[in-house]
């Protein structure tokens, strides 16, 4: 009997290393910041109202999106009914969103209804790549922090093609990232419409559908929503992770970003101190011919936007923005005539936020890459890192038609 007992117990925790946290009634509130006040008032209150941000402002006028315990609601709601400041509450109960986020029985393979893990996005890329060896050609940029390969594929239908990179999900609780990708890949393999046959046959893709691998594990495993990497590098060892899209070697840590290893934002102890970037620019410098990239996507979610450089400065243009914006307006028409949802373009430090260190800027700045961007797909905030996996199929459709309208819109100005 005491033999079985321990033996169960022990079963039950293979593979079991840290207990889920759980967001049980946390709430996301939707906040208008109208004066500056406001905005310093959220933040001296950050702390002990264990307020996270999950969208930011970029000016005052706008609605951020802020997640809080049930415990500091209260306090919270009495904070800025005393300030007068305007709120909603978006999200009831964060908790129930990632509940259903959870399949009740995993497939195992990959026909997106459900959100996969890393082993089953893996698998899936071992057929891939055993069924269309002329096509798909697998590479490893290396190892992340915690030793899990960091994969990629490079599909090409012939010699000669310009080239587009795509990171994916180096924030790991953005999901819907590597999900949109990965049936991205598989409509290349397989066109459905002669839109998609021509970006495939004409230009080779390279794609990492999930970048921050040790991350996206954490957040299916512990922290559903972790965003940065698994990197211990504060002293006190309270706070792990660094932001990865602010640890590229462009202007890092100018703007935008924290040197406080706690921040979510933590741009890292130096630049490129994360394997998972270096490796990534090692390999963009070593392994892919110079001039080959003509488009460089870090995709992202959530708020539908296409963002383009600069990051840091709002009054000055790089000189390829007028082609930088051509390209997004293709992309983002052709996303809308699907089932019009909008997308809005422009510089980040215009249209979101100051950002510095992250991969679109790098690309641009350091590798002459002339059409970057950050791209955040759906949603507006309704449900934020946590979409239904019933919006899987729509999101990579529309995507999908969307690069297309990209691809036909650098064309359009011999980009590709
Ligand atoms: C709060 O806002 C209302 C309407 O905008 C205004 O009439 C009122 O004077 C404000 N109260 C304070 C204390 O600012
Ligand atoms: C990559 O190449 C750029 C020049 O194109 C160089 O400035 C940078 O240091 C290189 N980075 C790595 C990690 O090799
Ligand atoms: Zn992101």
């Amino acid at each position: 009997m005491g033999m079985v007992l321990k033996y169960l117990l022990l079963l039950g925790c293979l593979g079991c290393t840290l207990a889920e946290v759980r967001y049980d009634h946390y709430k996301v509130y939707k906040v208008r910041i109208d004066r500056l006040e406001e905005f310093e008032l959220l933040n001296t209150n950050e702390r002990q109202l264990q307020l996270s941000t999950w969208r930011e402002i970029r000016k005052l006028g706008e609605e951020a999106d802020v997640m809080l315990p049930p415990e500091t609601q209260l306090a919270f709601e009495q904070l800025l009914v005393g300030h007068n400041i305007t709120y909603a509450t978006k999200i009831e109960n964060v908790q129930t969103l990632i509940d259903g986020q959870r399949p009740k029985q995993r497939t195992g393979y990959m026909e997106w209804t459900q959100f996969h893990t890393l082993d089953e996005i893996y698998a899936w890329l071992d057929v891939i790549e055993a069924r269309y060896p002329n096509i798909v050609t697998p590479f490893i940029i290396g190892n992340s922090y915690e030793g899990r390969p960091i994969r990629g594929i490079k599909i090409s239908y012939k010699p000669g093609n310009k080239a587009v990179f795509i990171e994916s999900n180096i924030h790991a609780r953005e999901w819907i990232t590597s999900a949109t990708i990965t049936y991205f890949i598989d409509e290349l393999l397989v066109p459905r419409n002669p839109g998609v046959r021509d970006i495939a046959l004409n230009v080779d893709w390279y794609i990492i559908p999930v970048l921050n691998v040790d991350g996206f594990v954490y957040s299916h495993e512990v922290e559903r929503l972790w965003r940065k990497s698994r990197l211990p590098s504060d002293p006190t060892g309270n706070c792990i992770g660094t932001d990865l899209n602010r640890n590229f070697d462009f202007l890092w840590m100018l703007v935008g970003a924290e040197s406080d290893p706690c921040s979510e934002i933590y741009a890292g102890p130096s630049a490129e101190s994360d394997v998972e970037i270096h490796q990534l620019t090692t390999y963009i410098n070593n392994s892919i011919p110079e001039d080959t990239i003509k488009i460089y996507i870090s995709l992202h979610s959530y708020g539908q936007y296409v963002l383009s450089p600069w990051g840091h400065v709002d009054d000055e243009f790089p000189d390829h923005y007028p082609q930088m914006m051509h390209v997004a307006e293709g992309f983002a028409n052709a996303l809308y005539r699907r089932y019009q949802t909008e997308f809005t373009y422009g510089s980040s430090a215009t249209t979101l936020y100051k950002v510095s260190g992250s991969g679109k800027e790098w690309a641009y700045g350091v590798k002459n890459i002339p059409i970057p961007y950050t791209i955040e797909l759906r949603d507006k905030g309704e449900y934020g890192f946590v979409l239904p996996p019933e919006d899987i199929i729509p999101v990579a459709r529309e995507v999908t038609d969307g690069f297309v309208g990209m691809i036909m819109a650098a064309r359009e100005i011999d980009i590709l």
